[in-house]
């Protein structure tokens, strides 16, 4: 059986286009909303070192494992994995790394959407001043108000879903990577000036001790899990996302350095968000277990305070809005390459109808913050029950089943052909890291929570 060494949909232009474009889709609202929430309600530095921790160990060889698949399968997950499957001669029962891929990407795109479109909602009320001078606790009544109004987000989650449809529709090289080159160094150079002013304004001390100064006995199961699913989403990889991008990849290009790189940029990214956000945290008296309204308060207080603040701060969630705009490209892009490739729907259409989907499940969640609140199971709201299984533990699970299927079960010239001639230690650590480190890690922390519930 040959396979289709060109995928149907193009090829990236070059090696930094590639970078530029996956970094693109790394980077986004996980950096800010969920990094510096998942580290404030976890404890701070715990959390985050062993994030780190994960990030090396597990996440960048999975990512690479990742790559390599979608560059060897030359197609959408489902079809690189019933593709690959055959040519390993494993049970075709591998293609679930695929189905589960484009479900767990529909689901984060759905809350994702209603999270991105609060940045939105931002570029509109900083630019137009409404923060100017206000106290921390008036600007975070505004952003309840805003939480509690279901026809508000509804609104900016419309209008990032169509956004997202609208990129994804026009294809991928075109619509995507060249954005993804100019605003990922504009964004990174808008967040290191935030961090000057939030050490210049906040408590810096505060926050590099809450952040970086680390106690063992702080970790619990809670904050490891916890740890490894944020080392999943903010690489988004475990659904296929990074497999479409690696379909896309020139032949004859080595890929370990060049996620390294994206590894490196999307760290720190996050460390930058926590440094500009956690210092305001403490000088404010906001408790850090806030949630997501800790970016949404810290910053816009932030920008209310410094000279020009409405046109800094529209600017830098204008940024935020595109940075995460590409991540939600990403998100779609599973699923639409597969509709188009299998189904042999037009873009446009394909695009409409992952859309429809997403848009209807985040309107779900968005509910489930206002109207619905109340509607709980084991303490988690709809919102929280949608971010905890996919992040949680369908991404550990798609990342796995990558893990495994790359490191035990495609043949090893297979796997070094794919990773293109690129020194030999590199290789063979990344492909130890991955069998030894990476897959037994994650299964042992996914089965932990059974191994609990059964004891
Ligand atoms: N990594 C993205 C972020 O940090 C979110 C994402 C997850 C995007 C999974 C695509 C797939 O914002
Ligand atoms: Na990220």
């Amino acid at each position: 059986m040959s396979l289709l060494r060109e995928s149907s949909q193009g090829v990236w232009g070059s090696r930094w286009t590639f970078v530029a474009a996956t970094a693109g889709a790394a980077v986004g609202m996980g950096n800010l909303w969920k990094f510096s929430a998942l580290a404030g309600a976890n404890g701070g530095a715990a959390f985050v070192v062993v994030y780190l921790f994960f990030m090396v160990l597990v996440s960048l060889p999975v990512l690479i494992a990742e790559v390599v698949i979608g560059s060897r399968g030359r197609a959408n997950p489902i079809t690189a994995s019933q593709n690959l499957a055959r040519e390993a001669a494993v049970s075709s029962w591998w293609q679930l790394m695929g189905w589960l891929g484009c479900l767990a990407g529909l689901c984060i795109l759905s809350y994702y959407s209603v999270m991105a479109g609060l940045g939105i909602a931002h570029i509109d009320s900083i630019f137009t001043g409404q923060f100017k001078g206000l106290t921390a606790a008036k600007v975070g009544e505004a952003f309840n108000q805003l939480l509690a109004d279901p026809w508000q987000l509804a609104l900016w989650h419309s209008i990032f879903l169509a956004l997202v449809v609208l990129v994804v529709s026009t294809g991928v090289e075109r619509g995507m990577a060249r954005m993804a080159r100019i605003i990922l160094p504009v964004f990174v150079l808008l967040l290191v000036i935030v961090v000057l002013y939030s050490n210049r304004m906040g408590d810096m001390a505060a926050a590099q001790q809450f952040l970086f100064s680390f106690q063992w006995q702080a970790i619990t199961p809670e904050i490891v899990l916890a740890a490894l699913g944020q080392a999943f989403f903010t690489l988004s990889i475990g659904l296929g996302a990074m497999m479409a991008f690696g379909a896309y990849m020139p032949d004859g290009r080595s890929v370990a350095g060049l996620l390294s790189a994206v590894v490196l940029i999307d760290t720190a990214v996050a460390l930058l968000a926590g440094l500009a956000i956690f210092p305001l945290v403490f000088s404010l008296n906001i408790a850090p277990s806030t949630g997501p309204g800790l970016m949404f308060v810290a910053l816009p207080y932030a920008f209310g305070h410094i000279e020009h603040g409405e046109l800094f701060g529209g600017a830098f969630f204008t940024v935020v809005a595109l940075v995460g705009l590409s991540s939600g490209v990403a998100l779609m892009e599973p699923a639409v390459a597969w509709l188009v490739e299998r189904c042999k729907f037009k873009r446009l259409f394909a695009a409409l109808t992952v859309g429809l989907l997403a848009w209807g499940l985040g309107i779900v969640a968005l509910l489930s913050l206002n109207e619905w609140s109340d509607v709980r199971w084991l303490d988690r709201s709809i919102f929280n029950w949608l971010d905890y299984i996919s992040a949680n533990i369908l991404l550990p699970l798609g990342g796995l089943l990558i893990a495994i299927f790359v490191g035990w079960r495609m043949r090893l010239e297979v796997v070094r052909d794919e990773f293109y001639k690129h020194s030999g230690v590199v290789f063979v650590l990344w492909y130890w890291l991955l069998r030894y480190i990476a897959a037994p890690a994650v299964l042992l922390i996914l089965l932990l929570p059974l191994y609990r519930w059964l004891v």
